[in-house]
């Protein structure tokens, strides 16, 4: 199933991302403006994560407002996952007062919340940063290292949430919901990185 690429080394899944971003960066950095052109930069871009279809449906709306432009597509990426990653803390704390959980099943959601709003907060950590003026190249390289540590532990606290409930002594049908949701806020956490990734590059090699 689809959660099943997340149990794998997190290293690696970077390394991947990482690799991709870097045969990428050149093109990533020249502006479209045309409307045709920036679904096409869209499509592109989202070619190079580990999860282009989610990708593509998810900011091609937004593709006249990125424009062609790296920063701006990892900021709209980072935006996005943060404001998803809110919303399902609330649906897992909404999911642990509906269910008649055993303790074990409680605990487990308890950590799951947790290691979601830990998320939350690495998100936002990022976002102010991105916001703020960049500085020279060395300022830059490391506002866009401190960006990657954070998105990277926060794709950590949602695997360590799905590894978590992988016990046996764990409700199947609690496990798929909250499965489901942590998955597709692993996944966009992993496409933001993959864009802040393709961001520094971009600007490594264009400065
Ligand atoms: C995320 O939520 C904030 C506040 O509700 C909103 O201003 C922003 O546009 C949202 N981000 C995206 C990418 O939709």
């Amino acid at each position: 199933m689809a959660a099943a690429g997340f149990f794998f080394s997190i290293t690696a899944l970077v390394i991947l991302i990482q690799l991709a971003t870097n045969l990428n960066s050149c093109s990533a950095a020249t502006p479209v403006h045309h409307s045709g052109r920036s679904t096409q930069f869209i499509r592109t871009s989202c070619r190079t994560t580990l999860h282009p279809n989610l990708c593509f449906a998810t900011f091609a709306p937004y593709a006249t407002r990125i424009r062609g432009s790296p920063r701006s597509l990892a900021t709209t990426a980072l935006s996005l996952t943060l404001n998803t990653t809110r919303f399902t803390t609330k649906s897992l704390i909404s999911l642990s007062k509906r269910h008649r959980l055993k303790r074990r099943e409680a605990a487990a959601l308890r950590d799951c919340v947790e290691e979601v709003g830990d998320s939350v907060d690495e998100l936002k950590d990022s976002i102010t940063k991105v916001r703020l003026p960049t500085g020279g190249g060395s300022e830059f390289r490391r506002q866009m290292s401190d960006i990657q540590t954070w998105v990277s532990a926060a794709l950590t606290n949602e695997d360590t949430c799905m590894g978590g409930l992988s016990g046996k002594s764990v409700n199947r049908d609690l496990k798929i919901r909250v499965r489901r949701r942590v998955v597709k806020v692993a996944h966009l956490t992993s496409i933001a990185l993959a864009f802040v990734n393709r961001w520094a590059a971009a600007a490594a090699t264009h400065k």
